[in-house]
């Protein structure tokens, strides 16, 4: 061996460190070949083992429709199914209690309480919220369900009459009640309507076109069996208060007169066929407290 080829063979040992490099060299700089740190080389090889044993345990591979099962069975859907059966679980320990306790239990008992108005928020959002708004806010002809003014009564039996059966709906139990069309039917002449339109708006204060003292009159013939003489309504008849400025088709001069040419007839399915007793029941704690029940 020449003298050339051994120093070719020599290590190249960097003289400032006294470390070998790796032989590649960019414009004078060279590369140490120092060992990897033994914290990363171990960090390194826990990382292939841990993912081995993910691939075996968890799905994790994907194959054609779908990915590998893994032994340890595990899925998403078994996971939700099992928070839903504790969900479920919980419930019940509740809904026991719930289903003897009549509403004057559950006003007393602050966990049940608590319970029927949670249960009551879930199954208005998914009930009742298309007609009366997510927060029962309501909308033109669907009353708001936030106030204290009601319709059919805000006790907390009057609430589960008209939930259980509803508002002109089809059984026998129903509230009904039909305000005369008294333009259409020709019960009223158009000049007369117009008085007690006059006449309905000065009750809440509104612009009148000074004819109300020949509305009233009318009014008293026409309208107060079932708005009472006061025109503060009357829950038996569903017929609205006409002096407190909530309107449940609108308070203006032209919807007012549509209400008493055409008349009014608004609509609410009974709910007794379409959910069970239970949810009613928490419905009704959750409206009853929505709306200040009476
Ligand atoms: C298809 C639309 C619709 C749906 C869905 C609906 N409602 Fe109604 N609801 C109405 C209408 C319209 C009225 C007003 C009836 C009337 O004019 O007297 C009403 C009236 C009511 C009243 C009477 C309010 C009062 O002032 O006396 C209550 C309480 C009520 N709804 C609760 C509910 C609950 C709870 C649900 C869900 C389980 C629900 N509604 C779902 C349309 C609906
Ligand atoms: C047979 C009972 C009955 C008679 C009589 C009657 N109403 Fe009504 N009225 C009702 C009912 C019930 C409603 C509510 C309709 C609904 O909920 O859809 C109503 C609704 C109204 C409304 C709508 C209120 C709102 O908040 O939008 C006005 C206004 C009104 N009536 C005025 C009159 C006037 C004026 C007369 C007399 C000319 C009269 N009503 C006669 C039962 C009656």
């Amino acid at each position: 061996m020449t003298d050339k080829q051994k120093n070719e063979h020599e290590k190249d040992i960097d003289h400032v460190t006294g470390v070998e490099t790796t032989g590649h060299e960019w414009d004078g700089l060279k590369e140490l070949n120092n060992p990897l740190p033994r914290w990363w080389v171990w960090v390194f090889i826990v990382c292939i083992v841990w993912s081995i044993w993910y691939f075996v345990i968890y799905p994790a591979w994907p194959v054609p429709g779908g990915a590998t099962e893994g032994t340890g069975g595990y899925t998403q859907y078994k996971e939700l199914a099992e928070s839903q059966a504790e969900i479920t679980a919980r419930q019940e320990a509740y809904l026991e209690r719930f289903e003897d306790a009549s509403f004057q239990d559950i006003l007393k008992d602050p966990e049940l309480y608590a319970f029927a108005s949670a249960g009551g928020a879930a199954a208005f959002k998914d009930n009742c919220a298309t007609c009366h708004g997510t927060g029962g806010a309501g909308a033109k002809g669907y009353p708001n369900l936030n106030d204290d003014d009601w319709l059919w009564g805000g006790t907390l039996e009057d609430i589960h009459q008209t939930l259980e059966y509803g508002v002109r709906a089809n059984n026998l139990d129903t509230r009904i009640s039909q305000m005369p069309a008294f333009g259409k039917d020709g019960l009223l002449k158009r000049e007369e309507i117009n008085a007690v339109v006059d006449y309905v708006l000065s009750l809440s204060g509104g612009k009148t076109d000074g004819h109300e003292a020949q509305g009233a009159e009318i009014f008293k013939m026409q309208c107060a069996s079932c708005h009472g003489a006061d025109g503060k309504g009357l829950q038996e008849f569903g017929a609205p208060n006409l002096t407190d400025k909530i309107w449940l088709y609108g308070g203006d001069r032209q919807t007012i007169f549509e209400t008493v040419y055409y008349a009014r007839a608004g609509m609410m399915p009974a709910w007794g066929t379409r959910l069970d007793e239970n949810t009613i029941k928490q419905l009704t704690i959750y409206l009853h407290e929505l709306g200040g029940g009476e």
